[in-house]
């Protein structure tokens, strides 16, 4: 949700949008709904925690609401719900995108699990901004007819968008911080989690080879060898 500042400045601010901008806009938030309810099933299969699945399964079911509300502000303003804007179509493919990233055979189960969260924080992060500005356009626009369709709708969504977000981002950091916990234990047991790290050593000086030819000898600025004339040289140091 906005801050509470934005949100009254929102109230003195006039705003004229257009129609069809609009209507291409709430295509592609229906869009994003969609592939956020592809994303979730998936995850679902992924993530093994039994807060994060219970949440999730929750989310899942408040997306699906958030279809059915977007769909139905998209007819009452005189759209096709079924017809996909050329954004839409494009959030679309970055939804198919995050899809193929999950569930991969090379990653431990673990990964799996922080991927599939990952993947849901990026989802919900566009979800989020989208009912934000639903909100926004609600109480800034001049057009009463549009503010009745908005207002009520962003007003109950935005609230769970904000926990969507929210709350899998914190989970996320405090699995990622205990995973990488367990990492370290198995480092120091000698048991490598990934064999496929490649350990990088910090560059160690070895000791100079004893070198077979002649030191190099000192000299000082200025002055010449003497050591062909007197035969005594000083030899720097090591
Ligand atoms: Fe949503
Ligand atoms: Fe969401």
């Amino acid at each position: 949700m906005a801050e509470f500042t934005e949100i009254v400045k929102d109230y003195f601010t006039n705003a004229q949008v257009s129609k069809s901008a609009l209507m291409d806009l709430l295509s592609e938030f229906l869009a994003v709904e969609e592939g956020g309810q592809q994303l979730y099933e998936k995850a679902l299969e992924l993530v093994f925690d039994s807060e994060v699945k219970t949440k999730f399964r929750e989310f899942l079911k408040q997306t699906m609401t958030h279809q059915k509300v977007l769909t139905e502000i998209i007819t009452r303003l005189g759209g096709n719900p079924r017809s996909q804007s050329r954004t839409a179509k494009i959030a679309t493919m970055k939804a198919q995108s995050l899809l193929r990233t999950m569930g991969d055979r090379g990653l431990s189960r673990d990964q799996n699990q922080l991927n599939a969260m990952e993947n849901i924080v990026l989802a919900e992060t566009k979800d989020h901004a989208d009912w934000e500005l639903l909100g926004k356009i609600a109480r800034q626009t001049t057009d009463a007819r549009l503010r009745d369709v908005l207002a009520p709708a962003a007003k109950n969504v935005e609230q769970e968008e904000d926990e969507h977000l929210n709350w899998t981002r914190k989970k996320l950091g405090e699995l990622q911080m205990a995973a990488l916990s367990q990492n370290r234990k198995l480092d120091a047991s000698g048991n490598g989690h990934d064999s496929e790290r490649q350990t990088v050593r910090p560059a160690v000086e070895s000791k100079r080879p004893r070198s077979t030819s002649k030191p190099r000898v000192k000299r000082k600025s200025g002055t010449t060898n003497h050591k062909a004339r007197n035969g005594r040289g000083s030899r720097s140091s090591h």
